[in-house]
């Protein structure tokens, strides 16, 4: 087969993408295209853009709404190569028959297809060319797949010159190809700077809107430089234990907590990384969970609902090296509370109930008070919670009675 892959941070993901896509595909230039989100950025350019699980999930939603799903596969790799992923890791990843195989049979590609001799092309607009030798080994690039130069009307890059000047450059006759796709001119730079999504497909912009993404007040401006790295990191790790929509939560959970805490005088560092992983360890299974919990809390937790939280603690700390008691408390409580609750504690507990794709009930008030007033906003929660508790006549963890009253509740 002829194997299309498109690389790219998808921070959002536009129209111009949806037209390389389709148009090397209706071109008859490739028969698959497998679009690669990149994930593990170099910090500097990693700071910049949305966690990668944003950027994926969004690219999935359009994708699955767009494309002939025999035809165009999202590829998750990027989230299972340590290190900053650079094209040409991916590439020899994803060319590497022991991975290749597996991934396309999975996606109905029928053994024998998927069995034969591949030839790649990377996909990429053409303004790419002129500075595609200072990519990173641009000939190791070259020697695993072609490049499939997508060409606008009235694009004046000439392409002959570009194959004479790169061949010249690396010794080697450089396989580069051009198709021509239709006029859409987008980038996702200058969408996130004009706060102007119309190049944005209806399901990306619904996504953006679910997840309050682009916000025009970015509140990792206020996080310092070592937890955004862990932020950004944990967040890529995450992928491997939790599904789409908790993923997404604890994402967004993280975010806002770091919001709440800059606006209430906390730490903001801290509030992001706790509210991160507030859930990391939901998604365990429930027995490991429990020994988790143990080992944090010994049968202080006893409701299986329950052991995620303290078994979240002793799963950040083990596997993401988390050794601060405040971070480690704040996810320990964030589902009881407890009494003499933290800044911190409550941040988290907050941030877990209102974040923006909560939808269990009207949330406005709450987001509102939240803003101005920590406490206030934690006995409307809380006494929301207790009410849910009354109705389904479950008894009030001690914990919880005890934070309540600490509240004046
Ligand atoms: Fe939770
Ligand atoms: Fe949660």
């Amino acid at each position: 087969m002829r194997i299309g892959l498109f690389g790219g941070s998808f921070d959002p993901i536009h129209k111009g993408h949806l037209s390389i896509i389709k148009g090397a595909i209706d071109n008859g230039d490739v028969d698959i295209v497998i679009v690669i989100p990149t994930v593990r950025n170099s910090f500097k350019r990693g700071k910049i853009l949305n966690a990668a699980p944003y950027r994926y999930y969004m690219t999935k939603a359009v994708l699955d709404a767009t494309f002939n799903p025999k035809q165009v596969f999202l590829c998750d790799v990027e989230f299972y190569i340590p290190g900053i992923s650079y094209t040409v890791s991916t590439l020899k990843r994803v060319t590497d028959m022991s991975y290749l195989v597996p991934f396309l049979t999975y996606r109905g590609v029928k053994p024998k297809k998927a069995l034969e001799e591949h030839k790649f092309f990377w996909l990429c607009g053409s303004d790419l060319l002129p500075t595609f030798d200072h990519w990173y080994k641009p000939e190791e690039i070259l020697q695993m797949a072609g490049l499939l130069v997508a060409v606008r009307p009235g694009d004046d890059t000439d392409i002959y010159e570009q194959r004479a000047r790169l061949s010249q450059e690396f010794g080697f006759e450089a396989n580069i190809e051009s198709f021509v796709i239709d006029g859409v001119e987008a980038a996702s730079s200058s969408i996130r700077e004009s706060q102007s999504f119309d190049e944005v497909p209806a399901e990306a912009r619904e996504f953006i809107k679910t997840h309050a993404l682009y916000g025009t007040d970015d509140v990792m401006d206020a996080v310092s430089d070592e937890a955004a790295e862990k932020f950004f990191q944990y967040a890529a790790d995450l992928y491997d234990y939790l599904g789409e929509k908790r993923l997404l939560h604890t994402i967004n959970v993280g975010l806002l907590s770091a919001r709440y805490a800059k606006i209430h005088g906390a730490d903001v560092d801290k509030a992001l990384i706790a509210g991160l992983l507030h859930d990391c360890a939901k998604e365990l299974d429930l027995m490991e969970q429990r020994d988790l919990a143990r080992r944090r809390s010994g049968d202080v937790f006893n409701d299986k609902k329950l052991f995620h939280s303290p078994a979240g603690a002793t799963f950040a700390a083990e596997k993401f090296g988390i050794d601060d008691e405040e971070i480690l408390n704040a996810i320990t409580y964030h589902t009881t509370g407890r009494g003499g609750a933290t800044m911190l504690d409550k941040i988290v507990y907050l941030a877990d109930k209102l974040e923006p794709a909560r939808t269990y009930t009207d949330l406005t008030e709450m987001r509102e008070v939240a803003l101005v007033d920590l406490d206030e906003a934690v006995r409307m929660c809380a006494r929301t919670v207790a009410e849910k508790f009354k109705r389904q006549g479950r008894e009030m963890h001690p914990m919880t009675a005890e934070f309540v009253r600490d509240l004046g509740m």
